[in-house]
């Protein structure tokens, strides 16, 4: 019996995580997957991907920089990818249409309310960033339904702009935008969505955001304390994640589209931890 096969495409790729933790899914799940990395062409992305389905490939996963290409590419798309305006995940369905989801921010409240038992129903949320890592979030986090997520950017007119994008389907959370310097009381959940940390920088954000419960969450995974989360730490944060928790449930719902199998995800984060 031959495995059916899936890839991650990205450029560069050889960073990725994404053919460890999906191949611990389907050892776990008992499922015949191989999962291997692709270094698409800047310029032909489009061609690696039908490439790939061309030759019997079953599902995609997609990465920096290519995200708003799947998007675009894809002939339907899910609700969640529609509004994130990026994909992560393609396959082709029943009639050969290419699909794309966007599993990210799923990934990412699923790691908050499941793994961490992090309530954010009435929440007060501050979000750091505006970029595509936080569209791509901004409506499983709203479909939590916080009393209100504030967004905060070094362009604030970015941030403006997802509050325009995202109002409609709001309901009962207040969503606004603001400049760093602006907020200063103190939030439930406090989640950076900037890459500000790649460079090891600090978004310059007012200590009273952080109060002696609140919750922050660095969208960034690093075997090491990001720089985000150890400034949190150091103003007395106790509960502070970082985003390999995010980065496996996002994983798992893509393999739960193509396989319609939920892999077991605790085991593997461990295992990554360890790696
Ligand atoms: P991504 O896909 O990771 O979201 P992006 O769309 O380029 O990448 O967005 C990067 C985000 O990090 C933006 O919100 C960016 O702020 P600007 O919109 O003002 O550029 C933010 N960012 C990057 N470097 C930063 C830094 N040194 N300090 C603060 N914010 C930073």
């Amino acid at each position: 019996m031959t495995n059916d096969l899936y890839a991650v495409v990205g450029n560069p790729i050889s960073h990725s995580k994404s053919p460890r933790i999906h191949s611990l899914f389907a050892q776990h799940a008992g499922e015949a997957v191989e999962y291997t990395a692709i270094q698409a062409p800047l310029d032909d992305f489009a061609g690696t991907v039908r490439n790939f389905f061309d030759h019997g490939g079953m599902g995609l996963n997609v990465t920096v920089p290519f995200k708003e290409q799947a998007w675009s590419l894809a002939q339907r798309r899910t609700p969640e990818a529609e509004k994130a305006g990026a994909a992560n995940t393609l396959w082709i369905d029943s009639e050969g249409r290419l699909m794309a989801d966007n599993t990210d921010g799923k990934g990412l409240v699923t790691d908050l309310i499941r793994n961490h038992r992090v309530d954010l129903r009435d929440k007060r949320i501050l979000v750091l960033g505006a970029g595509g890592a936080v569209r791509g979030v901004l409506g499983p986090l709203i479909a939590a339904q916080p009393a209100a997520i504030t967004l905060t950017n070094r362009t604030v007119s970015k941030a403006r702009a997802l509050v325009d994008l995202f109002r409609a389907g709001a309901g009962q959370t207040t969503l606004s935008a603001h400049g760093f310097e602006e907020v200063d009381s103190a939030f439930d959940v406090i989640i950076n969505g900037t890459s500000a940390s790649l460079q090891g920088d600090l978004p310059p954000i007012s200590a009273t955001v952080i109060g002696a419960d609140t919750v922050v969450y660095d969208m960034m995974y690093s075997p090491t304390t990001t720089t985000f989360n150890q400034w949190a730490l150091d103003l007395g944060a106790t509960r502070v994640f970082d985003g390999l928790g995010m980065l496996v449930e996002q994983a798992a719902e893509s393999f739960c589209i193509w396989r319609g199998v939920r892999p077991e995800t605790a085991a593997v984060m461990d295992i990554l931890r360890n790696d």
